[in-house]
């Protein structure tokens, strides 16, 4: 029997729920209230503030499948089991259970539910870590052992390894133990054999089934006690249905199966590694498209042109059939639904189309150039170093012919060159100063990328805060702004928490306007005068002599640097989803436009 994506993902939170976990809902790939992050890198991002004791979990214990984002490791994907998105199966003991039930979950599931022999399976620990001040996860071991686990199958790990955390900035952490399957020979020779663990090609990392968040990593890099001990596990769940099934790949399993042999069918040069890049990029892309993010230079539309732009050369590359990308977007929003991954999602097919379209029509020119110019750069021997190919050029090709570094990298390595991506990234962190305007402009208005749905929902962030003025007093004042594609958070100074009454008449007020149909005025004046005619200007200091004012009627005038809608009408219906306390003095509104 062949296990599917639909079936694994039923039996994990079946098996969670059954032993009392919550299921909770699949976030959006896009972090709300939290800067520090592009985009939901694992299940317990979206909450990571319960187990710092900052926010109430919905129950102690939880389980979801979460859909995650990771480009981090976009070198190794072409490889059996990398993938840029991924379906996280989740489980979280927030201050309930710890190691010994973590590690009792994991086993039962996978021996006993799976069905995987426990003779396939191999557990790390953390090592501990002296300068760290980090003591060696001993107990997780034993555990294993208990269960059935033998001894020479558990191994003692570095903290890079082994212990976990969002990153480097402020994150609840601790040591984790994550569970490896053995392929078996043909991959590679074994463990007890060689004594050295092949974790690339041997044995596949299948469930991260416990991070032991004991700590809070400080800024500063040092680790304090949390309040209390929680679990956070996560497991790819495409992964798990490879081992399963015994598959060669991820690939083979049912989310990239028919968008592999679709590519295979209409390429005469396919090469394997070509095709998976293709795939993974391309769903990787739609989810992102999805979430209302369009290919761009800064941010999350950075990664996006990345991955679009690297499946195109790969297309390229196996000499695809015109039209072939946008039948690949197409029959990968397809497969998408027809998966059930994430079954409350709609996608906006024709748009996305649509989009990469364009971004093809953008990329397809630059792309032909770009490589000719590429093969004039390799030719020339000056432009080499020690087999190094001049990071100035490697930039050009950036900077003239939007090729993202890894375009320029699979490049070089193709001729046997290297790259430099210090470099490189030295070389891009100047060009971003130099057109630090432009930078600057999106931040002051709290976009954290521009699109239409930014755009509008700026437009209505004008309107939430003339509303607020109106109905809760002349001093209430913007605090903080920050706009995604999915909704706009307002922070403004007030005493006390609304009430229902004047949330339902803010949110009125704001739908008022927007029936209206009123078109949005930019005027270019002096800021004296922009303020003498009552416009409201929110960062004095920072503007220039001349300012622009947005003017919505006779109910908003904001000096801003927008980008604003042409008209209310375009914005949809107001939606304020919460509102709550920010800090001392200051309350939080986050609202949709729907
Ligand atoms: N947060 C952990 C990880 O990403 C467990 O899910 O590995």
């Amino acid at each position: 029997m062949k296990y599917t994506i639909k079936q694994v993902k039923k039996e994990f939170l079946n098996f969670f729920e059954k032993n009392g976990h919550t299921i909770i809902k699949n976030s959006s790939i896009i972090p709300e209230n939290d800067d520090s992050l592009l985009f939901i890198n694992a299940g317990m991002a979206p909450i990571k503030n319960v187990f710092t004791g900052q926010e109430q979990p919905d129950s102690k214990r939880m389980c979801n499948l979460q859909i995650c984002i990771r480009t981090n490791d976009i070198d190794s994907i072409g490889d059996r089991h990398h993938l840029s998105s991924f379906c996280m199966l989740g489980s979280w003991s927030v201050g309930d259970y710890f190691k010994k039930e973590a590690v009792a979950f994991a086993y039962d599931l996978l021996v006993n539910h799976l069905k995987i022999p426990k003779e396939k399976l191999y557990a790390t620990v953390f090592g501990g870590d002296k300068t760290r001040g980090l003591p060696a996860d001993t107990d997780s071991g034993n555990f294993w052992q208990d269960m059935g686990i033998a001894k020479n199958h558990i191994l003692n790990c570095s903290f890079e390894d082994n212990f976990w955390r969002m990153g480097d900035g402020e994150s609840p952490c601790g040591p984790c133990t994550e569970v490896f399957y053995d392929t078996g020979d043909k991959h590679g020779k074994s463990y007890e054999e060689t004594g050295y663990f092949d974790d690339k090609k041997r044995y596949i990392e299948i469930w991260n089934a416990g991070v032991f968040m004991q700590y809070l990593q400080t800024e500063k890099g040092t680790y304090e006690k949390l309040p209390f001990n929680s679990v956070d596990t996560g497991s790819g769940i495409e992964r798990l249905v490879m081992t399963l099934n015994g598959y060669e790949s991820v690939y083979q399993t049912e989310v990239y199966a028919p968008i592999i042999n679709h590519i295979l069918a209409n390429s005469d040069k396919a090469k394997d590694e070509s095709v998976r890049i293709i795939s993974d990029h391309i769903k990787t892309s739609v989810l992102i498209l999805n979430a209302g993010i369009e290919p761009s230079n800064v941010k999350r539309g950075y990664v996006l042109r990345r991955l679009l732009r690297r499946a195109m050369r790969h297309l390229r590359n196996i000499n695809a059939k015109e039209g072939l990308l946008e039948e690949l977007v197409a029959k990968t929003i397809d497969n998408l639904i027809e998966c059930d991954i994430a079954p409350e999602w709609n996608y906006s097919k024709d748009q996305i189309v649509e989009k990469v379209k364009l971004e093809q029509e953008k990329f397809s020119k630059l792309l032909e150039n770009g490589l000719k110019v590429f093969e004039e750069f390799v030719s020339n021997k000056n432009n080499i170093t020690d087999g190094k190919l001049n990071s100035n050029l490697v930039f050009k090709l950036y900077d003239t012919f939007g090729f993202p570094f890894e375009i320029t990298k699979e490049l070089a390595n193709e001729h046997n060159l290297s790259v430099s991506e210090k470099e490189f990234e030295e070389l891009f962190a100047e060009h971003k100063e130099n057109s630090k305007g432009d930078v600057g402009k999106v931040f002051k208005s709290g976009l954290a990328d521009i699109n239409d749905n930014t755009i509008k929902l700026h437009t209505a962030t004008h309107l939430l805060h003339a509303g607020l003025k109106k109905f809760l007093g002349q001093n209430v004042n913007q605090k903080g702004s920050n706009i995604t594609p999915e909704r706009l958070r307002f922070d403004f100074n007030f005493e006390r928490k609304m009430t229902a009454e004047e949330v339902q008449a803010v949110e009125d007020f704001v739908n008022n306007i927007i029936n209206q149909k009123i078109e949005i005025c930019r005027e270019e004046m002096p800021y004296d005068l922009a303020k003498e005619s009552g416009a409201v200007g929110l960062f004095s200091s920072k503007y220039g002599e001349n300012v622009s004012v947005y003017t919505i009627g006779s109910f908003s005038k904001e000096i801003c640097s927008g980008p604003h809608a042409k008209n209310t009408k375009d914005l949809g219906r107001f939606k304020i989803t919460k509102e709550e306390s920010s800090s001392a003095g200051i309350r939080r509104i986050k609202a949709v436009l729907q």
